[in-house]
């Protein structure tokens, strides 16, 4: 019966994986890219939100003045009422020292730094020469790859009067060495890769960064399924996790450590 179970389990496998090779035989890249959206898409309808929601007006000072700059969205941001509650968070808080984990076009950055003058902002990503050199393993048709994939990291803060303050860091946070940082951050956001290992490893860091008190990030809670499970399991299997919130009308997921 065992020995059956196993010829069937090795039979499934085979045939799996020659329909995988017609798959990638018949189609380009781009109609691959395409099948895996519609997954995606499959995926996401059975997300499970599990965070409590929370109102920006709740937990920042709605009506405060922010510094808004870069207003336009490129595939990859958080949206324009994402930005406004990372800024009235920033403003609230007045940070002495931030980290992003995720830096992509250094729009959040800038107005991380722009909404806290006094801060080091310290910005960290994963540069596409990495994935060249194959120093990062991932998947085809990991969505990640497109935004890694990319001239340079941070663009949008360069040349503008904040990139005094902010630090651009390159390398993988699965391998980063952050212990110059532990315990003196004051905001840490984020939002680098959204597999679900990488989120765990991040926010595991995120806290060992963070200062008691600090406040802590994490971008597409509800959108991406590595971010969505790895904050449920977060939330329910770790206390200093439980006190998790999910920003109204956001995917951005908030706590204070
Ligand atoms: C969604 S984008 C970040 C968006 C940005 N925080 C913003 O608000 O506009 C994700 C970024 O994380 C970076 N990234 C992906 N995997 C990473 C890793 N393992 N370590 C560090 N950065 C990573 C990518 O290069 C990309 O720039």
């Amino acid at each position: 019966m065992e020995k059956t179970l196993i010829q069937i389990k090795i039979h499934t496998f085979s045939v799996l994986r020659i329909l995988y090779i017609i798959f990638c035989s018949l189609f380009n890249t781009e109609q691959k890219q395409k099948f895996f959206e519609i997954g995606r898409i499959a995926a996401k309808r059975s997300l499970k939100i599990e965070i409590p929601v929370i109102e920006l007006g709740e937990i920042a000072r709605i009506g405060e003045p922010i510094e808004l700059l870069e207003p336009r969205f490129s595939d990859g941001n958080v949206s324009l009422f994402e930005l406004v509650c990372l800024c009235s968070l920033t403003k609230k808080y007045a940070p002495q020292n931030i980290f992003e984990i995720g830096t992509f076009d250094g729009r959040t950055t800038l107005n991380l730094a722009a909404n806290a003058p006094k801060a080091q902002v310290f910005t960290l990503d994963l540069p596409r020469q990495l994935l060249q050199t194959g120093a990062v393993k991932m998947s085809e048709g990991d969505r990640n790859i497109k935004f890694i994939n990319k001239e340079q990291s941070g663009e949008r803060y360069r040349g503008t009067l904040q990139e005094k303050q902010i630090t651009q860091l390159l390398g993988d946070s699965a391998k980063f060495d952050f212990s110059q940082f532990v315990q003196k951050m004051d905001l840490v956001f984020v939002d680098a890769s959204h597999n679900y290992e990488n989120v765990m490893l991040d926010s595991e860091n995120a806290l060992n960064i963070g200062k008691k008190g600090s406040l802590i990030l994490w971008h597409d809670y509800g959108v991406w399924e590595g971010t969505t499970k790895a904050l449920n399991y977060l939330r329910k299997n770790d206390s200093r996790f439980k006190n998790l919130r999910l920003i109204k009308d956001t995917s951005l997921a908030y706590l204070i450590v």
